[in-house]
């Protein structure tokens, strides 16, 4: 009596241990050849092995042996009528001897009783085969008894249901990487074609060529300075290159007016934010702030801007951001009717309308990008690709921008890095 129930407490002790081991998803291989281990271990059983269930070639693949010597096959072949007898016999152990007339217990007959194999147990969970058990003899020589097969049966079914979540897991997996390399292609192809939907806006306006490019580039390094995130600074950069996609709908001879625009042209020029909106609302964009960008471009902090006299908060961030990339580009390229403006006054005009038409910390994050590019602590060359290098190499923006980053309190302290 004693001794049947030191047996059963140790062979719980196994099972709980075989529990533990088929829940750590570490390393499978680890976790299989300890599930064979215990369960070998468990009946005092010398020799036996793991197989995984390989549904695209019928076969079972060994994960795991113990003693089955070297000449055992690595991978067995299953044929039809196998797989449908152990799908019927279920997860029930199989006596090698008794189960010759299977073709699968033939072919492999002899390495079979080379390898000194007494049972055979078929892994099915949720009537699907994921592999199966081979035992060897009790070290004692004796029959295996009901109980045995019981606990046999236990064990194997932890083992089975643990091949049936790597299964599934690497199914998951599979579709996960399909999905983001789909989702990789949508992107790449969307942003392709923002980028000559840009170039397209741009042709309309002859003296302000590239201007929606630029405004593009300059909002995705304010973003990134911002420290956003890869797919937010991409959003950025969609959102300044339609910015001013409702100038599509305005007279060609108001956009390209060598002169001062009078006040009903400008009224025309103004309904671009809206239109811009009612171009892209419609579209769903992988960033979902892109039409709110074109609409409120033009708001300002202090509520004078337009179309709808925003103050502050009442205007998305993103679209603070289009403004300040848009009034950068505006002043430092060519107009009709004014030349572009040297890079100091540029700074201090920035400076001096922060918390009136620009966000502080939005203006500090450009200004952060310029002085890292001019100082060489960052080594890409995105300003002078857009400004040119000449207008880049003002000695006296340095110590202007390095002022301008260190005195302007931001609004924000994630976004504040101290310069020297
Ligand atoms: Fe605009
Ligand atoms: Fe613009």
């Amino acid at each position: 009596m004693a001794e049947e129930r030191n047996r059963l407490v140790h062979t719980f002790g196994a099972l709980a241990e075989l529990g533990q081991e088929v829940s750590n998803k570490q390393n499978f291989q680890d976790t299989m050849r300890t599930s064979l281990h215990l369960l070998l271990g468990s009946l005092g059983i010398m020799r036996g092995g793991v197989a995984r269930y390989s549904q695209f070639g019928h076969e079972l693949n060994m994960i795991a042996v113990r003693g089955l010597g070297e000449s055992f096959p690595l991978s067995l072949s299953l044929c039809t009528e196998d797989e449908r007898q152990f799908l019927i016999n279920g997860l029930q152990p199989i006596e090698i001897s008794q189960a010759k007339v299977l073709p699968f217990f033939q072919v492999y007959d002899q390495s079979l009783e080379r390898a000194g194999l007494e049972m055979y147990v078929p892994l099915i969970i949720r009537d699907e085969s994921v592999g199966a058990v081979f035992l060897g003899p009790k070290a004692t020589n004796e029959p295996y008894t009901t109980d045995d097969r019981e606990i046999i049966c236990a064990m194997a079914r932890h083992i089975g249901v643990a091949i049936s979540q790597r299964n599934m897991m690497a199914e998951l997996e599979r579709h996960a990487n399909e999905n983001r390399k789909l989702y990789d292609s949508l992107r790449m192809t969307y942003n392709d074609t923002v980028r000559a939907f840009a170039a397209a806006i741009d042709r309309k306006d002859k003296y302000t060529e590239g201007h929606s490019v630029r405004v593009g580039k300059y909002s995705e390094i304010i973003a990134e300075e911002l420290g956003w995130k890869e797919l937010e600074i991409e959003g950025a950069a969609v959102a300044g290159y339609l910015h001013d996609v409702g100038k599509i709908t305005v007279e060609r001879k108001i956009i390209n007016a060598p002169y001062r625009i009078n006040a009903k042209e400008s009224a025309e020029l103004n309904k671009h934010p809206g239109v811009g909106y009612e171009i892209l609302s419609p579209i769903e964009h992988p960033y979902a702030e892109v039409p709110l960008a074109a609409k409120y471009h033009h708001e300002r902090i202090d509520g004078r801007g337009y179309p709808d006299g925003l103050y502050d908060r009442e205007i998305p961030y993103i679209a603070k951001v289009v403004n300040v990339a848009d009034s950068f580009d505006a002043m430092t390229t060519d107009r009709p009717y004014k030349r572009r403006r040297p890079g100091g006054e540029v700074i201090e005009d920035l400076q001096r309308n922060c918390g009136k038409q620009f966000a502080p910390e939005i203006v500090q994050a450009l200004f952060r990008g310029m002085y890292n590019e001019m100082t060489g602590k960052n080594k890409e060359r995105r300003f002078r690709k857009l400004l040119g290098r000449e207008y880049m190499e003002t000695e006296s923006m340095i110590p202007m921008l390095r002022a301008a980053l260190n005195g302007n309190s931001p609004t924000s302290p994630l976004t504040y890095i101290a310069v020297d």
